[in-house]
């Protein structure tokens, strides 16, 4: 994603990244740099870019959207640090280098998810406890941290990857993918830009507008994930290709091939933009991002 809004937004939490995170003793500090690793790996910042985003687009303040930002990031790290684990998708490579279990073994890198993912719910209650006598802006941050709790939860992410998990090796039905793609993705995707609709202040309608985007280009984006590992660049996805295929995942390009799930990324991405629409002008950072996910070769 090269459009000047992103880099500036991914810049911003490059720079805070670690700091929500809580200070550990120096008798765990493995655990800290272990956490701190997979952080500093450089990856896209996608998700907290999107609640930065859409708390400005509703007329928040980013800066003080930022310990939300780092805890959907935080989560998201995990995702991916457990995801990688010999017991599930058993990869060796992510964001360009080894995995956080490569490096730091399993049980480290099992205990850096679960510091991550308690880092994330510790850094949004701090933020809380400074607004309880304000009983507005503490109602904003709670309903952002329900939209994060449920996206990354057993209705969001956690069912998407057990239904991921249970569906290797097997014929699948188009409800069970669209099942596995809606949650395991789209789902943190769509409570980052509740989230930050949430924070930023938005209105029903706006923020209706804005879940239809986020369903639509959620679920690209995993379609794109599956083109990707089929036909991408490891260099530049910092990942391996070949994983769904050698591990006989649910993917789209497997059930429908390559071209009908590039159609299906086109049409999704029209679906996002048109949600957004009335607010056309407004809104050029999102009708952007859509338009360079679908294109995305990283
Ligand atoms: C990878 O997410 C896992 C999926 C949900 C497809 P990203 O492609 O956003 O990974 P990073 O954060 O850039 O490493
Ligand atoms: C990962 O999906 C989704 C989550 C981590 C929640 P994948 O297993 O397809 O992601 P990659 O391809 O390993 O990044
Ligand atoms: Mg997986
Ligand atoms: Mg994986
Ligand atoms: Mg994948």
């Amino acid at each position: 994603m090269q459009n000047e809004e992103y880099l500036r937004l991914k810049g911003l939490m490059e720079e805070h990244v670690l700091y929500f995170l809580p200070e550990v003793d120096r008798k765990s500090y493995t655990l800290y740099e272990a956490m701190a690793y997979s952080l500093n790996a450089g990856g896209k910042m996608l998700r907290p870019v999107l609640l930065l985003a859409a708390c400005d687009f509703c007329g928040g303040d980013e800066k003080l959207a930022l310990p939300y930002a780092c805890a959907i990031e935080y989560i998201h790290t995990y995702s991916l640090i457990h995801d990688d684990l010999p017991a599930m998708d058993n990869d060796d490579l992510r964001r360009g280098i080894p995995t956080n279990h490569k490096v730091f073994g399993e049980a480290v890198a099992i205990l850096a998810g679960d510091g991550l993912l308690t880092s994330a719910f510790e850094a949004m209650n701090k933020d809380m406890l400074l607004y309880l006598d304000n009983m507005e802006k503490l109602k904003r941050r709670v309903r952002a941290v329900y939209e994060i709790s449920k996206g990354a939860g057993c209705r969001g992410m956690i069912a998407g990857q057990i239904a991921d998990i249970e569906a290797e090796n097997k014929e699948c039905t188009k409800e069970i993918l669209d099942y596995i793609h809606l949650n395991k993705t789209a789902a943190l995707i769509k409570a980052a830009i509740r989230a930050g609709a949430h924070l930023g202040g938005a209105d029903k309608e706006t923020l209706d507008n804005l879940d239809e985007y986020a369903e639509n280009i959620g679920l690209a984006f995993q379609i794109m994930d599956d083109v990707l590992d089929l036909s991408g660049d490891e260099e530049l996805l910092g990942k391996k290709t070949g994983s769904d295929k050698s591990k006989m995942k649910a993917t789209y390009p497997c059930r429908y091939g390559l071209p009908e799930s590039i159609d299906k990324i086109k049409e999704l991405t029209d679906n996002a933009k048109r949600a957004i629409e009335p607010y056309y002008d407004n809104a050029e950072f999102f009708v952007k991002l859509a338009d360079e996910l679908a294109d995305r070769v990283r």
